[in-house]
């Protein structure tokens, strides 16, 4: 079988943890060019051709690991539009263009996978795929985000608000802008994936009635945190006690965790590290095994 040859968009924590990935594991598959804004960036690889969007565009599989909106959307439509799977770890582009995107996948016959974008390293996306597929799901509960989990923590024992979020950016948990970790939109945008994936439609991040922790009060020794909740009819991110002997107030640090309700069936639990560029960079070599074995999914099955 002809080697797969992959071409990346962006290379930071999660990109470059890919490349060792795929330059060391099993799977017959070459890194063939890599997009990058700084064709000079250090700790690039040698031997693979380096460039702009368009040189990873040629490839026969595209990985987008760069994050924002309008690059990636114009990328995805147009590797799609070519009949290319499209791997990403966007789950901005997802919970924003998903729908788009599954369409024109649909119409190419071509894969649109996401792993990535929800719990990290934590099979969160095919946990629900799976049981999707063995019953109905009534219901998903989850703690998403490890910044919030961070910070309700810290203020339960005591620290305020600016000090436990400095700490967990300092930890390397938040993203980038991190009013999307405090105002609950990274949690939304992974809830409204997992609503999409569990129930066959596509939802936007819009569909979630979203409260972040900004101004939220914790009391020494109370456990908060920030819950993700969905039904068919209603999803929904707030911040809310929970009881310590719940399996979710063990979420610690990093560490996301996801209960899904099946009926007839019970309760399934998946958790692990939410982020980091190892783990991340393992959902999206995930991906691409199920590429390398032929299969040709769409994130969001059928779209309506
Ligand atoms: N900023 C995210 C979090 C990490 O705090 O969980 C990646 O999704």
């Amino acid at each position: 079988m002809d080697r797969l040859q992959i071409g990346l968009i962006g290379w930071g924590t999660v990109g470059s943890a890919l490349g060792e990935l795929v330059r060391t594991g099993p799977l017959p598959m070459t890194l063939a060019a890599i997009a990058v804004r700084d064709r000079e960036r250090p700790g690039l690889p040698k031997g693979v051709q380096v460039g702009g969007a368009d040189l990873a565009l040629q490839a026969d599989v595209v990985v987008e690991l760069a994050g924002g909106l309008d690059g990636p959307l114009a990328w995805a439509r147009q590797a799609l539009d070519r009949g290319k799977p499209y791997v990403t770890a966007n789950k901005a582009l997802l919970a924003t263009h998903g729908r788009e995107l599954a369409e024109i996948a649909d119409r190419r016959v071509a894969a649109l996978l996401g792993s990535a974008s929800v719990g990290g390293g934590t099979p969160m996306i095919e946990a629900t795929q799976h049981l999707a597929a063995t019953g109905a799901i009534e219901r998903i509960r989850g703690i998403l985000n490890a910044t919030t989990t961070y910070i309700l923590s810290a203020m339960g024992e005591g620290r305020s608000y600016d000090e436990a979020l400095r700490e967990a950016q300092d930890a390397g948990y938040a993203e980038a802008d991190p009013s999307f970790d405090v105002d609950g939109r990274d949690a939304a945008q992974k809830l409204a994936i997992l609503a999409s994936v569990a129930w066959g439609r596509w939802r936007p991040e819009q569909d979630v009635d979203t409260t972040g922790i900004v101004g939220h009060e914790v009391a020494a020794g109370e456990t908060i945190r920030l819950v993700a909740e969905a039904t068919k009819g209603s999803l929904s991110v707030k911040p809310m006690p929970i009881d310590p002997t719940d399996p979710m107030a063990r979420a610690a640090g990093i560490e996301n965790v996801l209960e899904i309700t099946v009926a007839d069936a019970g309760v399934y639990r998946v958790s692990g590290p939410g982020a980091g560029g190892r783990v991340t960079a393992g959902a999206v070599y995930g991906d691409l095994a199920r590429l390398a074995a032929g299969e040709r999914p769409v994130l969001f099955g059928s779209p309506s």
